[in-house]
């Protein structure tokens, strides 16, 4: 990808990506972005974020405990929370499908290909072939006010990766498998995942980095809501 040299310019190139190059990152350089991108604002200055960074053979460790999981429990673990209120406004399943279309429709899964579908989410859990990925948790007592913490740090993680020419997707789909990661890190009972960030040199030739998503205006959300 190439590297933004403005937040504005970060913001307009930063896409999600979910085929990446077989190709090194530099790891210290992920590292101090992750680190950096804690400057991001938080409620009481809180910083509720925390991250654990895999590479190399304990990342290989987790695709391959993955693989074997997403054959054993394809459509994941039980969770505490729906990513989706059940209620959608009809403006937000319009988005919601749109965005199904457009991804799909790139990789050439047909909307009724259940199977195919299912197989593309668990391609979640191998980070779409990323050399590095992350995990991002909170405290499982926080609140929205937290959550939306997380959500600041996670966009200054994207935008930042995105100046350094790296390619991500941000990954809710992890929570499907809280029980598994937190066995596999051994990490503290009192943290919940909330999501992954794949990161990587993006593959400009494949299909599913070349869509690009829609946006309606925010203010137009205000009047539908109405
Ligand atoms: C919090 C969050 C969680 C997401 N979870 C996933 C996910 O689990 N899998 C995935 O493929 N994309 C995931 N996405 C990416 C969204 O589908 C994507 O941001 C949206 O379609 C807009 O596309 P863009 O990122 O290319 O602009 C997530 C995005 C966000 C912000």
């Amino acid at each position: 990808m190439r590297r933004a040299v403005s937040v504005s310019e970060a913001l307009a190139a930063r896409r999600s990506i979910r085929a990446f190059l077989d190709q090194p990152v530099d790891e210290d350089e992920i590292r101090d972005i992750l680190r950096r991108a804690a400057r991001a604002p938080s409620g009481g200055n809180l910083q509720p974020w925390a991250v654990h960074a895999l590479s190399g053979g304990k990342l290989a460790a987790l695709k391959a405990l993955m693989r074997r999981r997403c054959a054993e429990a394809p459509e994941g673990e039980p969770m505490d929370y729906a990513f989706y209120p059940a209620d959608l406004k009809p403006h937000y399943v319009k988005r919601r499908v749109r965005n199904g279309e457009i991804l799909y429709g790139a990789l050439g899964i047909d909307r009724s290909d259940k199977v195919a579908r299912l197989a593309w989410i668990h391609e979640n859990f191998q980070f779409f072939g990323a050399p590095f990925g992350v995990l991002c948790f909170v405290e499982r007592g926080f609140g929205p006010s937290q959550w939306l913490d997380l959500g600041i740090y996670l966009q200054s993680v994207l935008l930042l990766l995105t100046e350094a020419g790296y390619g991500s997707c941000p990954q809710a789909d992890w929570a499907l498998f809280e029980r598994t990661v937190a066995a596999f890190l051994g990490s503290p009972p009192d943290l919940q995942l909330v999501c992954g960030i794949a990161i990587g040199h993006a593959d400009p030739t494949r299909a599913e980095n070349l869509i690009h998503t829609e946006r309606d205006d925010p203010f137009a959300s205000y009047d539908m809501s109405a």
